[in-house]
């Protein structure tokens, strides 16, 4: 089983000033992760946290303006990289199957890749979360998958920046759902991370991390400030 993991997502924030915010994260009881725009990532290696990259294209290298290839995150000292998040799928039309190419890349350099899938309000108001949540599990995660390389995060998309958090018994649902899908495609399956996301703050991390299934978080707008993450990081390893 996957030590507990507390997961930042800086998102298209952070100059490298900001750094400073990282350097007392580090926990003796769980694992503490920081997704950092490409821009930092080689400025932030030698912090004591563990640094992520945002996204990486499928192929090692090539004629890709504007792309980072998973190797070149890893020679720069990430050990992560999120694959899938919602942004991406939204605004760069991202599917289920350049997310697998993504996350194989991934593996192929030595990287974890947390996987990011969720619905939106639509979806959740449809009824239709569950099945949503399997089309993605199915065609998200390549076969290279296990539960050291890979981590999946649920993130409900009409949760992330919101303020809005499903309540634990929704929460409950996906994550035991995914549990499950995990279990029946991989002899690891149940020992793979699964992460919540979407609009976590140390107000709310306590009881989230209460729910069965939830191995720890990913968290965007609260992991900027330490003052802010440092409380979700106690509390995860609290729970
Ligand atoms: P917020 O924590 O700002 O809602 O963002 C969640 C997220 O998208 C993390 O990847």
């Amino acid at each position: 089983m996957r030590r507990k993991l507390a997961a930042g997502n800086w998102k298209m924030h952070g100059l490298r000033a900001d750094l400073a915010e990282l350097a007392t994260l580090d926990n003796a009881d769980v694992d503490v992760l920081v997704c950092l725009p490409a821009t930092l990532i080689a400025a932030a290696r030698d912090l004591p946290v563990s640094i992520g990259g945002q996204d990486c294209h499928s192929a090692t290298h090539g004629a890709h303006t504007g792309d980072i290839s998973a190797p070149m995150l890893a020679d720069a000292g990430a050990t992560y990289v999120l694959t899938g998040h919602s942004e991406r799928r939204s605004d760069h039309g991202e599917t289920d199957a350049d997310v697998a190419a993504k996350t194989q890349a991934a593996h192929a350099a030595g990287l974890t890749a947390i996987i990011c899938i969720g619905e939106t309000l639509a979806i959740r108001a449809a009824g239709t979360t569950l099945d949503i949540i399997d089309g993605q599990l199915a065609a998200s995660i390549p076969d290279s998958a296990t539960d050291d390389n890979t981590i999946i995060a649920y993130e409900p998309v009409w949760a992330i920046g919101t303020g809005k958090v499903p309540s634990t018994d929704q929460i409950a649902e996906v994550h035991a759902h995914i549990r499950a899908r995990l279990a029946e495609r991989f002899a690891d399956g149940a020992d793979f991370g699964i992460l919540y996301g979407g609009s976590v703050k140390a107000g709310n991390a306590a009881e989230i991390f209460a729910v069965p299934h939830v191995t720890g978080a990913l968290v965007g707008g609260a992991s900027l400030k330490a003052a802010d993450f440092g409380p979700i990081v106690a509390a995860l390893a609290a729970s």
